[in-house]
């Protein structure tokens, strides 16, 4: 994951108005609608960051990081051990979705990787305890799980990985 290689007729762009996210569909419906209707204005209002993968001019994926913030509580013993007992921060990978058009080439796991390969690099400056996200459904959540998230204790939908668990992942890879 030190850097992620692109086939050339891909290419990343922070998503843009000009970009036609209104013709994006990856066959869930609730990650679409946030592509169409709301990413763009969360980006104008600095809620959030959307990537764009783009062939040519359509959009073939993306993906939106946010920060956040979880209650000692609600993370995983085996992150919270020794950690001060208040609000912690997270990365959030809020949203991501590959186009239906060009599902099953490896492209989410390119997208998945682009998107730790940001966190980790925004966490050498804006520190964070673990990349946290909200599963869409069980699909989503199998896909999440090949990569090294696990469930968070009584939250069957929510995945984390630890930044730490990222970092080893990444020298890994590096080393590879
Ligand atoms: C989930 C999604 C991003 C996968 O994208 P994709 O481009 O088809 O995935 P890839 O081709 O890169 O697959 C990477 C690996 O994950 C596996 N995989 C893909 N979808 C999977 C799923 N739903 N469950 C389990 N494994 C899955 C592939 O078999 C592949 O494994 P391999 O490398 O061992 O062959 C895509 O199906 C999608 O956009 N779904 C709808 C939106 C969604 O659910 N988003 C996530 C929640 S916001």
């Amino acid at each position: 994951m030190k850097s992620v290689e692109l086939l050339a007729c891909y290419r990343w762009s922070t998503l843009h108005r000009d970009q036609p996210r209104k013709a994006f569909s990856c066959g869930q419906v609730d990650v679409d609608v946030w592509l169409k209707t709301k990413a763009l204005q969360h980006q104008d209002k600095r809620l959030s960051v959307t990537k764009v993968l783009l062939a040519q001019n359509a959009i073939a994926g993306f993906y939106t990081l946010a920060t956040g913030q979880v209650d000692f509580g609600d993370l995983p013993t085996s992150i919270a051990k020794g950690l001060p007992r208040r609000a912690l921060p997270v990365a959030v990978l809020a949203w991501l979705g590959i186009s239906s058009q060009v599902q099953g080439q490896g492209l989410g796991r390119i997208l998945l990787s682009q998107a730790l390969l940001d966190c980790h690099t925004a966490g050498q400056t804006f520190a964070f305890t673990a990349v946290v996200l909200d599963c869409v459904n069980d699909q989503a959540k199998a896909f999440y799980q090949r990569f090294d998230f696990q469930e968070v204790p009584g939250r069957p939908y929510r995945l984390y990985l630890s930044a730490a668990e990222l970092a080893s992942l990444l020298e890994a890879e590096s080393q590879a």
